[in-house]
């Protein structure tokens, strides 16, 4: 079939199989053109089909030539029907990772599940024996409790009062006032359940427990801080309490994993258009003025150059981890630099649906939105007959 974007509000309903498997062959260019990282050799990515942990996957096998097993909640195609676009990248990985003689299996099931961690556990038992690196990276808006049963939902509200600031819709360009009401007790429990660290400790436990986790083991989480004019909804928020949450699971990880001198560590990443941050209200105006000055300093990352960088710059450097004096480690850095905050803080102001084409990078923005469903990439025929149906290797 010919597939075209077709937007319903934060998300695309279609995925191009296409553009998708060029968007994860420009990643792996970009991890191949920065040389070797001399890190883990068997990995396992929670999370691994789109956004930051697709970009763990591809800087694990192309930038230190591991094997590596994702797991991922995708949708599969059916005829007529795309797929979701984290399927076609993790069919396009594997792909990719099995030409260049890597190994690559996927785990296509809720994360949340102790099925798919059982399942995890005896991949890797039958595969690899025992993996030197966990990456952390789910973004989900619901987790359904394993022991309980009970379903949870997380929800993106500020704490203590109402929260008035501006927004834009990026596929219109219009800016407006956003009003959003405060959370509850329930909403901020809820959202701590869902996007904080119970899970991630779980599987830790799970994988520790069945005796998965080589020495020297290590774990990464992914976390946010961002700048003051989106506090209120982020880090302040419902789900500013998970990731509150979730930097202090790091530390009872790392107590965990000490006798076998394995470590946890939580990264603090950039803002970047994401099928998870652009439903935040607030975050896309920010991000559109946020890419604007960083593109024109010279300093505009996407999650495959911060992931590169973590690793190479950060994780593997043959010397300690540099961290903050909270214990987390700062990819941030540019995003958060004094001179780059205080323009974005200044160009705030100003921004209205009239100047933002002008002082903002709109259209950056919805490139990068296009991009994530595998549209608007250079060198994809968009006007050719593609099958929908492609599948993953390991899981067909
Ligand atoms: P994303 O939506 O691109 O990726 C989410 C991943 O989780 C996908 O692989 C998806 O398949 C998987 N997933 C969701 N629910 C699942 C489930 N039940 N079982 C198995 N897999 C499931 O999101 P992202 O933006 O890459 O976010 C990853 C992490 O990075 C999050 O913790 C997020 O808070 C953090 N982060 C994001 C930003 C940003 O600006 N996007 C910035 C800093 C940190
Ligand atoms: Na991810």
């Amino acid at each position: 079939m010919i597939i075209e974007p077709r937007m319903r509000g934060f998300i695309c309903l279609t995925a191009h199989p296409a553009g998708c498997e060029q968007n994860v062959k420009n990643q792996i260019a970009y991890v191949q053109s920065k040389g070797a990282i001399d890190g883990p050799k068997r990995v396992l990515v929670i999370g691994a089909s789109t956004g930051f942990g697709l970009a763990s996957r591809i800087t694990s096998a192309f930038g230190s030539n591991a094997a590596t097993i994702g797991v991922f909640f995708e949708k599969a195609p059916a005829e007529g029907k795309t797929a979701s676009p984290g399927w076609y990248n993790s069919a396009a990985f594997e792909k990719e990772a099995t030409k260049a003689g890597l190994y690559a299996k996927s785990i296509n099931g809720d994360a949340f599940s102790n099925e798919v961690k059982q399942q995890a556990i005896d991949l890797i038992k039958a595969d690899m024996g025992q993996i030197d690196l966990v990456i952390y990276s789910l973004a989900s808006p619901v987790r359904m409790h394993p022991t309980t049963g009970v379903l949870h939902r997380s929800t993106l509200k500020p704490i203590g009062g109402t929260f008035t600031n501006k927004t834009v819709d990026f596929h219109t360009g219009n800016v407006t006032q956003v009003s959003i009401e405060p959370a509850n007790q329930e909403d901020i429990d809820n959202t701590v359940v869902v996007m904080g660290g119970e899970d991630w400790a779980m599987w830790m436990n799970a994988l520790k427990e069945a005796n998965v986790l080589a020495d020297g083991a290590t774990t990464v989480a992914y976390s946010y801080i961002g700048p003051e004019v989106t506090e209120a909804v982020y880090r302040k928020g419902t789900i500013g309490r998970a990731k509150d949450h979730l930097e202090a699971t790091a530390f009872e990880i790392s107590k965990d994993l000490a006798s076998l001198n394995g470590k946890a560590y939580v990264s603090v990443n950039k803002a970047l258009v994401t099928q998870a941050s652009s439903a935040i209200p607030v975050i896309p105006l920010y991000i559109s003025l946020l890419y604007k000055i960083m593109k024109a300093e010279g300093i505009h990352e996407g999650c495959i150059e911060q992931i590169q960088r973590l690793y190479q710059q950060r994780l593997y450097t043959g010397k300690a981890v540099p961290t903050d004096d909270q214990g987390r480690i700062r990819i941030d850095d540019w995003e958060m630099r004094e001179d780059v905050q205080d323009k974005v803080a200044a160009l705030w102001k100003e921004s209205t649906t009239e100047s933002l084409p002008e002082i903002g990078d709109l259209a950056g923005y919805k490139q990068d939105f296009l991009n994530l469903f595998g549209f608007g990439f250079e060198g994809v025929d968009y006007l050719a007959e593609v099958d929908e149906m492609v599948q993953i290797p390991s899981i067909s």
